[in-house]
């Protein structure tokens, strides 16, 4: 059986080596000046005003509602697909998730599922480009002024993704990038939030590094992180291009198929397929098997996630400890009293998640030939 080496991603070097002997030099390893620059950088890459480097982005998330003022009771529409922390951070407020349908073309929150879900004690709606590709961006900033509730960007798949050119980072009041490791900005564990509201910035700063009068955090990035992520901005343009070039390539030797299309995005958007998302259009028989002959020949191809929905965070098998379930509170009386979590029906969330989607990883070093291997034999094992 021919089978490859998918290249791990990331692959540090020279340039990420020097950047870490420089800040072990200094004798300087919490936030300090690598930091501010790495801030700086990170501002005029996305265009926005403000940057701020946290320890990752679920701490960003978190601080995000804060600085919004979310707190107990308030809810918090939320995307059904993404990664836990788009979700658990609104626990942490002790605040309640309302979780909503995707749309089919983006993959990311509903617009119109979002308008239903809108009651009075909505205080914020979060919003995730998932693995890149661009939420519906106009429709969910359009909700927000209607009904004045704040938005908060999850950009941790979207480093440069844009939408009529403007970048992934600017279409919350607040939005919050992942630097974790495996991410297309990759420094170990690190975030950055990033707001064109003084305020906000101001709040956030506080609270970053235990400086606020109310309940502050030490949330803050090293010096290693601030150090290896102005390295990682100057190559992620051209990393991006060959995640694009990788995917496109993907996509036009795809076409035919008559079980997958690999999902692209529209004119107007600049997606960065931090994983080439392939969705299965039509059933097909032992799906598992064929997966799984797909991964041992090398190639990097599995199921998207489980709706968060389902979660145990939101379907605990008891209620201790008595913290993190603010809808079983007696004084709450919103949407999610006396439901289930997982009793709720969303529809193309049940449809898509996680047999309908398939995430490939086309991260550099992966070229063409490696692309035209895939497609080879992806198009083997989904004939009919
Ligand atoms: C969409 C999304 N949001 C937030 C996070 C949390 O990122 P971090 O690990 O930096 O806390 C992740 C992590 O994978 C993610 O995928």
């Amino acid at each position: 059986m021919v089978s490859v080496n998918w290249p791990k991603w990331p692959q540090y070097g020279k340039e990420e080596q020097k950047a870490v002997q420089r800040v072990i030099k200094s004798n300087q390893l919490f936030a300090d000046k690598e930091v501010r620059e790495f801030e700086d950088q990170f501002s005029k890459y996305v265009g926005c005003k403000y940057s701020l480097g946290v320890g990752n982005a679920t701490e960003g998330l978190h601080l995000s509602l804060i600085a919004l003022g979310i707190g107990s009771g308030d809810e918090v529409i939320v995307t059904s697909y993404s990664w836990i922390s788009s979700a658990s951070c609104i626990l942490m407020q002790n605040a309640v998730p309302i979780f909503c349908d995707i749309e089919k073309k983006s993959l990311g929150i509903c617009p119109v599922d979002i308008e239903k879900k809108i009651s009075p004690r909505t205080k914020a709606i979060i919003f995730v480009h998932m693995f890149g590709y661009p939420a519906r961006v106009d429709e969910i900033i359009q909700i927000s002024k209607k009904y004045n509730i704040p938005i908060i960007e999850d950009a941790s798949h979207a480093h440069g993704a844009s939408v009529s050119n403007i970048k992934a980072g600017n279409f919350g009041d607040i939005s919050v990038f992942s630097l974790h490791q495996r991410k297309a900005l990759s420094v170990g564990d690190g975030g950055v939030v990033c707001t064109n509201n003084v305020d906000f910035r101001n709040k956030i700063y506080r609270l970053r590094s235990f400086g606020d009068d109310e309940l502050s955090y030490n949330y803050r990035m090293t010096e290693f992180a601030g150090a290896l992520g102005k390295v990682g901005l100057l190559k992620l343009d051209s990393q991006n291009n060959t995640r694009v070039e990788n995917a496109l390539y993907l996509s036009e030797l795809l076409r035919g198929n008559e079980f997958l299309t690999v999902r692209t995005c529209g004119e107007l958007e600049q997606c960065v397929y931090y994983a080439v998302l392939i969705e299965l259009k039509k059933d097909i028989s032992n799906l598992e098997q064929r997966l799984k002959n797909l991964q041992n020949k090398g190639i990097c191809i599995r199921k998207t996630w489980d709706p968060l929905h389902r979660h145990p965070h939101f379907n605990p098998k008891s209620i201790m400890p008595k913290r993190g379930l603010p809808w079983k509170e007696e004084k709450y009386d919103g949407i999610m009293k006396n439901v289930l979590y997982k009793d709720l029906i969303l529809e193309n969330v049940d449809n898509f998640l996680p047999s309908k989607i398939f995430e490939l990883y086309v991260h550099p070093p992966v070229d063409l030939n490696l692309i035209k291997f895939a497609s080879i034999e992806i198009n083997k094992e989904f004939s009919g």
